[in-house]
């Protein structure tokens, strides 16, 4: 795993970021960490002051292969090399892109993550997945790659809408299922404001980062994380055909709630975690009223990349015990629809 580094480690961030003697160093930033974050990290890193950036457009639908050409042509014209470093500064979009252009780029120039929204943080920068969408996939095209390091500070979020702010929590929530029940039963009573905290987003990352030590490369107990994750994202996918897209973490609290009901079903899982669940969602996602049928949702189920002719899901038996590649009929699926 890369090295982290929190709010208050900041001489040794530049340590470190000195001790490997770049040529040259370059901030990839979009159009909106260029306006809110840049100003704040060479307020923090006053040796930052005069480094060069690249500013790329916002939002998920620009993660794509049009805007890592126009990455790869700005690194050209600021004559980036092999040993110079990219600093990513923004959300997961700007992470997982700009980690797969450094990654690619004159077969490979070093980058570090410093996330600023809150999933960012607790996951996106944390885990060595870079990649873009393509072809109507999400995801489509990347690599396992760890930047160099991360630095991590709630700094950036003051700047955060809340509904951007609430959809980093779902991360957390389920990192804390995968824990434990000690870290469920902190975890299910957070105010946003204690999500936000240093102290939390630490301890979230440290389950990511213990799951993903033993897995890189995603083949076993890495599927853990994609708890919730197999219904959400075709909820996900879903929305972006309606007049109201949802968030990544809002369709994966849906998701989270729908897949309790099927794992209740097989996996004989108690109950109690899918009420505890629609309690959270309803106290910090109250305003979300959003449903969607077996129809709506089966198309994207039997594309989703992590299945072939079934569908398979990481499903909880209970807290802290995961099931992964769970088989899961059409059958169950429809079932669940009568209890949701
Ligand atoms: N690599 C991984 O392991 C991994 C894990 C989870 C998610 N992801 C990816 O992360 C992406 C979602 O990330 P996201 O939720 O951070 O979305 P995002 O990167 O699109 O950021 C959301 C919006 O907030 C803006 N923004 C960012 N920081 C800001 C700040 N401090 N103040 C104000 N505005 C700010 C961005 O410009 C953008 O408009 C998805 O593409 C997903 O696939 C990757």
């Amino acid at each position: 795993m890369n090295n982290i580094f929190y709010t208050g480690q900041e001489v040794d961030f530049i340590s470190f970021i000195e001790s490997k003697k770049y040529e040259s160093i370059c901030v990839l930033v979009d159009a909106k960490t260029n306006g809110f974050c840049l100003p704040i990290l060479k307020n923090v890193f006053p040796s930052f002051e005069n480094v060069s950036s690249i500013v790329m457009p916002d939002g998920e639908v620009n993660k794509s292969i049009e805007i890592v050409q126009l990455i790869w042509s700005e690194m050209l014209a600021n004559s980036i090399s092999r040993n110079s470093l990219i600093i990513n500064l923004g959300g997961g979009v700007l992470t997982d892109m700009g980690g797969f252009a450094a990654s690619t780029f004159k077969r490979g120039v070093d980058f570090l993550n410093i996330p600023t929204t809150l999933l960012a943080m607790v996951d996106a920068s944390a885990g060595g997945k870079t990649g873009i969408n393509f072809g109507g996939v999400k995801n489509c095209i990347g690599s396992f790659q760890t930047s160099i390091a991360t630095y991590i500070n709630p700094i950036f979020l003051n700047t955060l809408s809340s509904r951007q702010l609430l959809n980093g929590t779902v991360e957390m929530i389920k990192h804390a299922l995968l824990k434990s029940d000690v870290a469920w039963d902190a975890v299910k009573n957070y105010s946003l404001h204690e999500f936000m905290s240093i102290d939390k987003i630490k301890q979230s990352i440290a389950i990511k980062q213990f799951i993903v030590e033993q897995d890189f490369n995603d083949n076993g107990i890495r599927q853990s994380l994609n708890v919730g994750h197999t219904i959400g994202h075709a909820i996900e996918s879903y929305s972006y055909q309606t007049n109201t897209p949802l968030l990544h973490g809002e369709a994966i609290i849906l998701g989270l709630i729908h897949e309790q009901l099927i794992a209740e079903s097989i996996l004989n899982t108690d109950s109690k975690i899918r009420k505890e669940l629609i309690d959270v969602k309803e106290r910090l996602f109250a305003n979300i009223n959003f449903t969607y049928t077996l129809n709506n949702i089966l198309p994207y189920l039997l594309q989703d990349k992590k299945n072939s002719s079934t569908i398979n899901m990481s499903l909880l038996a209970s807290i802290a015990n995961c099931k992964i590649q769970t088989v899961v009929s059409i059958d169950e699926l429809k079932k669940s629809f009568i209890n949701l």
